[in-house]
């Protein structure tokens, strides 16, 4: 089906190497587990378009007959046996992909894991295709795996499937088995907004309907699975979409030039054109299109380009360009999917970085609407969202930007939340539609200012915030704090955790998703008090590094400390003055920090306070001296 000329006939050579630069490239994924024939199934599409040379396959015809599962037959699985292998070894490899290429296309397939059908890895391998191969057992039919592939590719975006009825010879080449199980498969995901599903019956250990139509399936009148895979038009409606170029990088090789590279992502664009940075709302015209090759007259989706523009507007990477009638979305809320992808859940009110394109900014999950049962669809309440559970959330954003329903552009509606301390990929995201509810609430310009407030009182507001674990002393020395700063007559509050949780907290317990928030809010209430100009002292567990940032992260760099009030485990328990590490070692006390719930200990903190070496009137003292200035000088200037 497609030989490779040898080197020595040096214009064949070209010419081959010509057609296969014109060739389209299809990416596709599968997914079905070995039990269904998946890796066979890619070894007979490797073998069939020959990506496996001759002393390879006499060497399978070998192996098959010693480890095979075939009997007589050659068993295309072993193929990809050297990645079984490394993953047993626990090597992880989320997702392989295989390169194979025919006459009339290039092929990439990403294949994910067999045994472990993670939604993390059909996420990453679906993230780049524009088809899934759902792989099912004749015999077995539509079974809860093929509905939860099914649905998660829909929720990435695949619009086109292929269902591959495999082990079609086991059930006797049966037409009406076949048509029990496309009709069921119809119906199920009438819903998921696939544009394409062709149903295939196939033996992927026989070759029948593979690469050619099988004689055995007389009754079948579509394409086969190579056919089909050369043919599918999968590009069909990008041409036809609104503009939208997303940054890649700003290209200034002197100072006469100035190009914005990228890669077009729907629509299309002429030099003369309108077009408008979707952020800041600027407007231009392009002016030429500029590539390697010399400029075009026309730039369609897939095309890398470089515009420039009619005027010198300020453009940086991760902007996002349209065209001036129809500018994206700037938006700070969101409903959106969200598939989690990491062993820590999800906490709603947690700091994340959201990254959409090449831009990143801060987010929080504001609300989990509710979770998706993958194998029923059902929708379930929950507080929190576990390694490989998908949800609708609500996302809040620390600032405005041009996003959009990943149904309707799979770039600008896409997104990935990054962890702000291990910067590890925590989840993956797709737009649903924006949220306006909080557009029409606008900042109140207030004209006795935070500096006048912050004067009036003769002092510099400041947040200094005590973390350590329960009975380490953190009240006790914010205590001292407060007593001192007031005999020195400063205006001062003293939030603590055992205190707030009376009252503005009292509907939050101990578990994480509580604790975030309980953080969340009293640092949200820090703030407000040193806008009024006082001085903060916060005492509260605050057991977790994403929380202290965020709280650190409401105030000016230099106005808030971390103050590691740092006791062992042990010295706070033998304290015990509430009694409650001993309620939590016979069990009576659930999620008690230090026992069975975790505390992320300050890695810098501005004060770190041993309180095994040191007496609580000289870390009260130090911690007098950082809120009064380094010299302890009363300077309220600001
Ligand atoms: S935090 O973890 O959310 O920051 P916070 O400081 O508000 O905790 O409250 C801690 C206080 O609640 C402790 O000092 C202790 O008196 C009390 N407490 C009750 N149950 C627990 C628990 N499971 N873990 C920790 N503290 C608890």
């Amino acid at each position: 089906m497609n030989s490779v000329p040898v080197a020595r006939d040096s214009q064949a050579f070209q010419r081959y190497i010509a057609q296969q630069e014109k060739k389209s490239l299809l990416r596709f994924l599968t997914c079905g587990s070995v039990d269904d024939g998946k890796s066979t199934l890619i070894g007979r599409l490797l073998y069939e378009t020959k990506m496996i040379f001759e002393d390879h396959f006499s060497a399978l015809e070998r192996d098959s007959r010693k480890h095979g599962t075939t009997g007589e037959d050659v068993d295309l699985a072993l193929l990809l046996d050297g990645l079984e292998a490394e993953r047993e070894q626990g090597i992880t490899i989320d997702v392989a992909y295989r390169f194979f290429t025919t006459d009339a296309r290039k092929f990439i397939v990403a294949d994910t894991p067999g045994h472990e059908q993670y939604t993390r890895n059909m996420a990453t391998g679906a993230s780049t295709s524009d088809l899934a191969v759902l792989l099912v057992d004749a015999r077995n039919g539509i079974v809860t795996q093929t509905r939860r592939h099914a649905f998660i590719v829909s929720l990435l975006g695949i619009r086109h499937i292929v269902l591959a009825v495999n082990k079609i010879d086991l059930v006797d080449f049966d037409a009406a088995r076949f048509a029990a199980i496309r009709d069921d498969f119809l119906q199920f995901s009438a819903d998921f907004g696939f544009h394409s599903i062709v149903a295939i019956p196939l033996s992927a250990r026989y070759g029948d309907n593979v690469a050619e139509r099988s004689p055995r399936t007389p009754w079948y009148g579509g394409p086969s699975l190579l056919q089909h895979l050369e043919s599918v038009d999968v590009t069909e409606d990008l041409a036809s979409r609104p503009f939208r170029m997303s940054v890649q990088w700003v290209n200034r090789p002197d100072l006469d030039f100035r190009g914005f590279a990228g890669t077009v992502a729907s629509g299309a664009i002429r030099p003369g054109d309108d077009i408008v940075v979707a952020q800041s709302g600027v407007r231009s015209k392009v002016e030429r299109i500029v590539t390697y090759d010399g400029d075009l007259d026309v730039a369609e989706a897939g095309d890398a380009v470089t515009l420039t523009l009619a005027d010198e507007i300020d453009v940086s990477r991760g902007d996002v360009f349209a065209r001036s009638g129809d500018r994206p979305e700037v938006i700070d809320q969101f409903a959106a999917h969200v598939v989690w992808m990491h062993e820590q859940p999800l906490l709603p009110g947690r700091s994340y970085l959201l990254k959409r394109g090449t831009r990143t900014v801060s987010a929080q999950v504001t609300e989990i609407r509710h979770k998706i049962d993958v194998n029923t669809f059902q929708h379930l309440a929950a507080r929190d969202l576990k390694l490989n559970e998908v949800a609708e959330v609500h996302l809040g954003l620390s600032e405005a930007i041009a996003i959009e329903p990943y149904r309707e552009h799979r770039e600008t509606g896409s997104f990935i939340l990054i962890d702000r301390y291990s910067n590890a990929t925590v989840g993956a995201g797709m737009v649903i539609h924006g949220l306006r509810r909080a557009t029409n609430v606008h900042w109140q310009a207030i004209d006795v200012t935070r500096a006048a407030r912050a004067q009036m009182k003769h002092q510099l507001p400041k947040l200094a915030w005590f973390t350590g674990l329960s009975g380490s002393g953190k009240s006790t020395i914010a205590n001292v704090v407060e007593k001192k700063l007031h005999t020195l007559g400063k205006h001062t509050f003293l939030l603590d955790g055992d205190n707030v949780r009376h009252g503005l907290n009292r509907d939050l317990g101990f578990t994480d998703a509580d604790r975030v928030e309980n953080i969340r809010r009293v640092g949200e209430v820090a703030k407000l008090m040193t806008d009024a100009g006082l001085i903060v002292l916060v005492s509260f567990i605050s057991p977790f590094r994403a929380e202290r940032q965020m709280a650190r992260d409401l105030m000016k760099p230099g106005d808030f400390a971390e103050v590691f009030v740092d006791t062992p485990l042990e010295v706070c328990e033998a304290r015990d003055s509430k009694g409650l590490y001993a309620k939590a070692r016979d069990g009576l006390i659930k999620n008690f920090t230090g026992i069975d719930s975790p505390y992320e200990a300050p890695e810098v903190p501005e004060i770190h306070i041993r309180t095994t070496e040191e007496t609580i009137e000289a870390a009260a003292d130090r911690v007098v001296a950082w809120i009064l200035g380094r010299d302890g000088a009363d300077d309220w200037v600001i």
